[in-house]
């Protein structure tokens, strides 16, 4: 199939510059599962904009640096901060039904915000700007909206039927889940706004779906990579045993909620930081896996029940009623929690525009390090960001349309040297084995020689998987574990390679924060 401009993953991301290119381009847009898969739809506390009196855009500007550690590139949290406003008009003007408070937005606030910054719509603001976005892309008579259809790599210059070192990229091939037929999309240019790599850890909150793949394809189509150390852990997920990945917001912390430690009922976090439970995720999340680790608990404990219970079940009717159902009453009893994986900081490195180093290549949301987040993502930048880039990278390409090439002739995918997988079990067996390391060796407190250790079992993990996908034809489940893996070792060399604690790297073998704030920069 040839389109206009092909966009791979159907988040905020990747509607929003679907919507913006939609205007005056012929749009594709894959997702690799249903169209509301991704981890947009997941997002409970909202969106941070200046939007309240006495805040201004200097004060956003500073807690996204002070979360980011130093780290982040002031003139894209510029950038990204000054166009908040416009984007949550431009998602209420599509529908979206954020909470008011008589004519004003209704703002919570979250860690890290020195004031009250975040539009929401109850405790699932991601439902509803999903649901909005993806309302007004199937809509639209120049969007192409294409579920499961799972992106394999990127086509560039070595796929032309021409062979040519060009590193210019021409779209992707990409296994339709239907068929299990490998299938060819060109464009003149190709957006991958396909989200992170939370799965790479055993605990996380993140969808299934959130194995890397654009981050994968990227470095492997010759891109720059960026900041991989930075994963960041949400300090709330909650702790059971049936149900293994669900936040509850940080706007809890918000709105009142405290955390105790469950054994001594001691209220901690004041002796850790004087901003407590409000203060940035990173230090949040080290705090109560300290508590965690020292007195040998499997959880800690997430109180809002000293509040009115009507005031609880207002702000967090989704949070009330799924716990309700676990048997757990938030208004009357605290809730158990423990850090988990949230969200992946580092990612591809783009400019303000949305470009990578690939020609005809452009990216947008969490699969990027756009230099917004630096070291520690302030709460609900994320998919502020996701607004703003993807809305950059569409006015980019379609202000320098003429000087995309349409796409040469493309070689068919291959498969006349590979038969179906006769060892499935080999795939599930990576895919535990990485998740499992990654969570004890490459978490929230590191060490060198734990890193090393988890190098040795990735470099292992990485021939062996390189040598089954050469052999077998890909599955949904193979693409994804091939990606884990380049994933995980790109973490692990910037991890080893950052000789410093900053933000969300956390090692006892450097607890220092170096004077200078230097990038991660992997060059493929
Ligand atoms: P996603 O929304 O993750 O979409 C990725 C898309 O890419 C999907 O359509 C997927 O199918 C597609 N895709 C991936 N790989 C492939 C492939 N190989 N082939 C084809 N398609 C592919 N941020 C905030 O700012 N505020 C919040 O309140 C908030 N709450 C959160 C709560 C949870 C539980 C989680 C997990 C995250 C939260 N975040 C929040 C983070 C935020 O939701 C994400 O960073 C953001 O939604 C990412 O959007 P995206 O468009 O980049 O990717
Ligand atoms: C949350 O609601 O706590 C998540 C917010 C975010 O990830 O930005």
């Amino acid at each position: 199939m040839d389109v206009d401009v092909l966009i791979i993953g159907s988040g905020a991301a990747g509607l929003t510059a679907a919507l913006q290119l939609a205007t005056t381009r012929k749009v594709a847009v894959l997702a690799k599962g249903s169209i509301s898969d991704g981890a947009t739809a997941w997002a409970q506390g909202g969106i941070a904009a200046v939007l309240e009196p006495g805040d201004n855009f200097q004060n956003h500007i500073e807690d996204t640096m002070v979360a980011g550690a130093g780290l982040n590139n002031r003139a894209t949290v510029e950038f990204v901060v000054e166009n908040a406003p416009v984007a949550i008009e431009r998602l209420a003007k599509l529908g979206v039904p954020f909470n008011l408070e008589g004519n004003d937005w209704h703002l919570t606030r979250e860690g890290g915000h020195s004031h009250r910054r975040i539009v929401h719509v109850d405790d699932a603001t991601g439902w509803a700007v999903q649901q909005a976005l993806e309302a007004a892309a199937r809509a639209h008579p120049n969007i192409m909206l294409i579920p499961d259809m799972v992106a394999v790599d990127l086509i560039s210059g070595r796929h032309q039927e021409r062979f040519s070192t060009s590193g210019r990229v021409h779209g992707v091939y990409a296994l339709n889940r239907t068929t299990g037929q490998v299938e060819t999309f060109t464009a003149r240019a190709t957006i991958l706004a396909s989200g992170g790599a939370g799965r790479t850890y055993l605990y996380s909150t993140a969808p299934r779906g959130a194995t890397g793949d654009g981050i994968a394809m990227a470095w492997r189509a010759g891109c720059r990579v960026s900041n991989m150390e930075f994963m960041q852990f949400h300090p709330t997920c909650l702790y059971n045993l049936d149900v293994k990945n669900f936040l509850i917001t940080e706007a809890v912390r918000g709105e009142g909620g405290i955390l105790k430690n469950p054994k001594t009922g001691h209220r901690y976090m004041p002796d850790y930081d004087e901003r407590a439970e409000l203060a940035p995720r990173d230090i949040v999340a080290r705090a109560n896996d300290a508590e965690i680790k020292r007195d040998g608990l499997d959880y800690v404990h997430l109180d809002i029940s000293h509040k009115p219970a009507d005031f609880v079940k207002a702000h967090f009717p989704n949070i009330y009623e799924k716990l309700m159902g676990l048997g757990i009453d938030i208004t009357r009893e605290p809730i158990p929690v423990v850090p988990a994986q949230h969200y992946t900081c580092g990612g591809v490195l783009v400019d303000l525009d949305g470009r990578t180093d690939a020609p005809g290549l452009y990216a947008a949301g969490e699969v990027t390090q756009s230099g917004l987040h630096g070291a520690n993502r302030l709460a609900s930048n994320s998919l502020l960001e996701c607004f703003v880039f993807g809305d950059a990278c569409a006015r980019h390409i379609d202000a320098h349309w003429d000087s995309l090439p349409p796409p040469p002739a493309i070689r068919h995918w291959d498969e006349s040297r590979v038969t179906d997988s006769d060892e499935e079990v080999v795939i599930a067996q990576c895919w535990r084995e990485i998740r499992q390391f990654m969570w004890n060796f490459v978490g929230i407190v590191r060490t060198t020689k734990r890193l090393e250790r988890a190098q040795h079992r990735i470099d292992l993990l990485r021939s062996e998987v390189a040598d089954y996908y050469s052999h077998f034809r890909v599955t949904p489940d193979l693409i994804e574990l091939r990606n884990l893996v380049e994933v995980a070792a790109l973490i692990i060399q910037s991890a080893l390679s950052r000789h410093e604690s900053r933000g969300l790297h956390f090692t006892l073998d450097y607890p220092e924060t170096l004077k200078e704030a230097v990038d991660t920069v992997l060059v493929p």
